[in-house]
C-alpha cells in the first residue's frame, strides 16, 4: 500500500518569532528546499532579535543555514557577516536578447535524432527525473530531488508557458535529454533553466532549444529575458556571453555552517 502514499511538504516554511516581554521584535522564516538545504529570510526587526532567532533555527534544524542577499545590499551583508555567515557562491543577473539577429540563434531545426516537445505534452515523471538529473550539474542545486507534488505545483503554476517550456527527446530511446524553460513573469520573461544531460552536450541541443523558445518570446515583442548564472559556471557563462547577455546585478549566497558539520 505504501506505493499509494504521497507526502507533500507544506509551504511556505517555518516561522520563528522573537519577543521582548509582550512585544514582537523580529521574525525569521526558514524554507527547506528539495536539495535539503535550509534558507532563512528575516523580517525587518530589532537588531537584538537576529542572533537569538538564528540560534533557534540552527538548533531546531541541526543544519547549515543559507541566505541570499543582493550584492549591493551592504547593510544586509554586514548583518549576516556579524551573525557568522560567509560567502558560499555568487550569481550574476543578466539580460539576454531574444532577437535571432543578435543572438545568432537562427537554427531552430533539431538534430535528426531528436524531437522537441512541449512540457504540456511530456510524461510528468520523466520530466521530473530529467529536472533532478540536470540540477546535479547546476551550481547551487546539487542534491536536488523533487517531491512529485511540489514539482507539479512549481511547473504548472501561473508562470508556466507551454510554448517556451520545451524538452529535447531522443527519437530512438525516448530518453528526455535536455530542457529549456522561460517563465512568463510580470515585467520580463525569465529563463529559468537551460540544461542538457552530460553525454549529449556540445551537439547544439541547448542552442536549438533556446532558438525555439526565444523565437516565441521575440515574436511576442519581448526583446530580452532575464536569467541568473553562477559566476563559476563556465559552460553556461560562455553560452550566454555568446548570445549577447549583459550583466545588470547579482546576488550572493551566504552560508552559516552548523557546529556539527
Ligand atoms: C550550458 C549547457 C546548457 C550547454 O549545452 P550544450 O547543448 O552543450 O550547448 P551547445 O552545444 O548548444 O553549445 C553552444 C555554445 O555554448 C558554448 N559552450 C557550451 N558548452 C561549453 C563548454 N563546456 N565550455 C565552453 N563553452 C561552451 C560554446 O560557445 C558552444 O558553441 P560551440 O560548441 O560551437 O563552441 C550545458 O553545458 C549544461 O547543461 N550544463 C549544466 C547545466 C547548467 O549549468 N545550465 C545553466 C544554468 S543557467
Amino acid at each position: 500500500m505504501n506505493g499509494c502514499v504521497r507526502v507533500v511538504r507544506a509551504t511556505p516554511g517555518l516561522v520563528w518569532r522573537a519577543f521582548s516581554g509582550q512585544q514582537a521584535i523580529g521574525a525569521v522564516t526558514a524554507f527547506l528546499r528539495p536539495d535539503d538545504r535550509w534558507f532563512v529570510n528575516f523580517d525587518a526587526g530589532e537588531d537584538a532579535s537576529y542572533q537569538p532567532l538564528l540560534l533557534a533555527v540552527a538548533a531546531n534544524t541541526g543544519s547549515d543555514l543559507y541566505a541570499t542577499v543582493d550584492e549591493t545590499d551592504e547593510q544586509a551583508l554586514a548583518m549576516f557577516a556579524r551573525l557568522g555567515f560567509t560567502m558560499n557562491r555568487r550569481e550574476s543577473n543578466v539580460l539576454i536578447p531574444t532577437d535571432p539577429d543578435i543572438t545568432g540563434l537562427t537554427n531552430i531545426d533539431e538534430p535528426d535524432d531528436m524531437v522537441i516537445i512541449s512540457a504540456v505534452d511530456a510524461d510528468e515523471d520523466e520530466l521530473r527525473l530529467l529536472d533532478d538529473a540536470l540540477r546535479q550539474d547546476v551550481p547551487g542545486t546539487a542534491g536536488w530531488t523533487w517531491n512529485p507534488g511540489d514539482f507539479h505545483e512549481e511547473t504548472f503554476d501561473s508562470q508556466f508557458d507551454p510554448a517556451t517550456y520545451l524538452i529535447a527527446v531522443e527519437r530512438t530511446s525516448g530518453q528526455y535529454v535536455g530542457l529549456v524553460r522561460v517563465w512568463s513573469m510580470p515585467g520580463r520573461p525569465r529563463l529559468g533553466l537551460i540544461a542538457v544531460r552530460r553525454s549529449y552536450r556540445r551537439r547544439g541541443i541547448a542552442s536549438t532549444l533556446l532558438a525555439r523558445a526565444f523565437r516565441v518570446v521575440y515574436e511576442r515583442g519581448e526583446t530580452d529575458v532575464t536569467a541568473e548564472v553562477d559566476a563559476t559556471n563556465s559552460p553556461s557563462v560562455s553560452l550566454l556571453t555568446r548570445l549577447g547577455a549583459r550583466r545588470f546585478g547579482g546576488t550572493i549566497e551566504l552560508v552559516m555552517r552548523s557546529p556539527g558539520s
